[in-house]
């Protein structure tokens, strides 16, 4: 049996893991017991925490504390050392196998990571494509959407945030903000469920910021896309998100309301770090 016929198995070791009552919705997003390494560094460890349908959570904390990594986990851009994340309840990389943690082929894990899109702070679109071409690469190579639908669609998200009649432009032809706003255009593309925001202003001149900001509102206005946002934009974080994650050194400090973390918080780490950024 190869790693491609355990989806049927694997269903029933996840219901018997006895999360939750039987037909209840499963979290969107699920890290359980993760563990990840680099070499000898131990940057995350024992982190659970799961994210349900449509939250909005934001990361904070300081400098290495291992932000990023849990987003590039979820994008599979990083290999998990150990523990499971899931989405929708299906695992992401590894799944438990008769007992055994067993790494999902990558056909199986190109498709889990489908459902998720990831905007990084240095916009990382294609230099030597037009905006259209960077937005309906993915789409037409990897979903298989028509070109003639791809482009209308890309059309249409051009204009959401801003961008129309931008589409032949080349990257470099653009300011930052503009990039990025396509960046976020062509995660968009993908309709992801999940969508990941890694310090999407802070590579930004200050006048530019609030352009992205303000596209980032509308669609945590107009969609029901689950979000895990690392940012320093404290206002932006009270605005979108209904939940923050304090982390340092790779744990959870505290969580809570964004009123609640960023007004009165618990633990003297949260509060020096807040005054340090604010
Ligand atoms: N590719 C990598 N190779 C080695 N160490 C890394 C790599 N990426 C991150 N790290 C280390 O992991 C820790 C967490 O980094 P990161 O997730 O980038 O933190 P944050 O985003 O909170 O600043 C840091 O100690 C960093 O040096
Ligand atoms: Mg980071």
């Amino acid at each position: 049996m190869t790693t491609d016929d355990h989806t049927a198995a694997d269903r029933v070791s996840q219901s018997d893991t006895g999360d939750g009552a039987p037909g209840a919705t499963a979290p969107t997003i699920e890290f359980r017991d993760v563990l990840k390494r680099f070499g000898d560094n131990t940057v995350l460890e024992d982190l659970n925490f799961s994210v349900d349908p449509g939250q909005r959570v934001t990361l904070i904390g300081p400098s290495g504390s291992g932000k990023t990594t849990i987003l590039r986990l979820v994008m599979t851009l990083e290999e998990l050392t150990g523990g499971y994340i899931f989405i929708d309840g299906e695992p992401l990389a590894y799944e438990r196998v008769n007992g055994k943690r067993v790494r999902l082929s990558d056909k199986r894990r190109r498709e889990s990571t489908r459902k998720i899109g990831m905007v990084f702070q240095h916009f990382n679109l294609f230099p030597n494509m037009t905006v259209l071409e960077n937005i309906i690469e993915a789409p037409i190579h990897v979903l298989g959407r028509p070109k003639e639908q791809a482009v209308q669609s890309a059309q249409e998200l051009l204009e959401r945030v801003g961008l129309r009649g931008r589409m032949d432009a080349r990257p470099s032809q653009l300011s930052g903000g503009q990039q990025q706003r396509v960046a976020i255009a062509r995660a968009l593309a993908m309709d992801p469920e999940v969508l990941l925001l890694d310090e999407v202003t802070s590579a930004l001149d200050p006048e530019l910021v609030g352009e992205v900001l303000s596209v980032l509102e509308d669609i945590a206005d107009t969609t029901d896309i689950t979000m895990l946002i690392v940012t320093h934009e404290m206002q932006f974080a009270r605005d979108v998100s209904q939940r923050v994650m304090m982390f340092d050194r790779g744990r959870i400090v505290e969580e809570g309301h964004p009123d609640k973390i960023f007004s009165d918080p618990d633990h003297r780490r949260t509060k020096d770090f807040l005054s340090a950024v604010l």
